[in-house]
């Protein structure tokens, strides 16, 4: 019986975001599945423990500062796992926020940070790892989109445009990458219990309210790690799109 799950093993990941929530458990099950993690956000210290804690664990992982809104950055995370570990097989594109608020509020600073991150985020990520895939010819490209994109909702309009722009964006680029080069998946999870509204509401009546819903119907954000281990244990042949996962509760 194999023990690891025959494409994950070896492969190298790198991962946004991977200081809380999502990121944090994908870079964990996908450490533990024997892959070789690299591992970006802004709050180094957090990175470094996980790294830590995954090489006492018997796992590869390294990690460098990143802020999505800067290309250098993310030149600089894919760059690291090149020289660490000799190539760089999936990104995953998981860094993201959320400015939870009608329109009508013109929270236009709000907007112009999902923009940034979100969006503009993802395009920096691409533009760093296409030209490794290209070389290597063969990479993975996975983003972490949302059901907010699938299901819109008020108070959450700009947020599920940034998530849907990603999704638009992926799906060209699958259009444009029908030579076997490039696997396009963009997973959009539904509640999931993380940080995540820590930073997306101002008003802490508001958010507090939020939280207790997170808290009483979002998912461990490991089962999101388990849809993007999933669609990285592929053949190469094999592409998974799309891949929503929400609480079975959810409306
Ligand atoms: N939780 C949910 O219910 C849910 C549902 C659907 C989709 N999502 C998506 O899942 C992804 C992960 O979110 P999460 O739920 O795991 O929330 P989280 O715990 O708040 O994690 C967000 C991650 O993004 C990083 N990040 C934020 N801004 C960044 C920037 N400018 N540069 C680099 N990293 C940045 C944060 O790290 P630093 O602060 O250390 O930089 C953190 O590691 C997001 O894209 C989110 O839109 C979440």
């Amino acid at each position: 019986m194999r023990r690891f799950p025959v494409a994950i093993h070896g492969k190298v990941v790198a991962i946004t975001g991977a200081s809380s929530g999502i990121g944090e458990a994908t870079a964990r099950h996908l450490a533990a599945e024997g892959a070789a993690v690299v591992l970006g956000a802004r709050r180094i210290d957090r990175l470094y423990r996980l790294v830590a804690e995954i090489e006492t664990a018997g796992g590869r992982a390294a990690a460098t500062r990143v802020d999505v809104i800067e290309p250098d950055d993310l030149r600089a995370l894919v760059d690291l796992a090149v020289e660490r570990f000799g190539r760089l097989d999936v990104l995953v594109g998981n860094a993201g926020i959320s400015r939870i608020g009608p329109v009508a509020d013109l929270d236009v600073a709000g907007w112009s940070a999902m923009v940034d991150v979100n969006v503009k985020g993802i395009l920096h990520g691409i533009a760093a790892a296409m030209p490794i895939f290209r070389g290597q010819g063969s990479g993975h490209l996975v983003t972490v989109v949302s059901t907010a994109g699938l299901k819109i909702v008020p108070t959450q309009a700009v947020y599920a445009g940034t998530k849907n722009a990603v999704r638009t964006l992926l799906e060209g680029l699958r259009q444009e990458s029908t030579d076997g080069v490039l696997r396009t998946t963009s997973i959009s999870p539904g509640y999931v219990r993380t940080e995540f509204i820590d930073h997306a509401v101002d008003d802490p009546a508001v958010r507090e309210q939020v939280r207790q819903n997170m808290a009483e119907l979002g998912i461990d954000p490991v089962a999101v790690a388990r849809a993007i281990a999933f669609a990285i244990d592929q053949p190469e042949d094999v592409e998974i799109g799309d891949l929503t996962i929400r609480p079975t509760r959810q409306g």
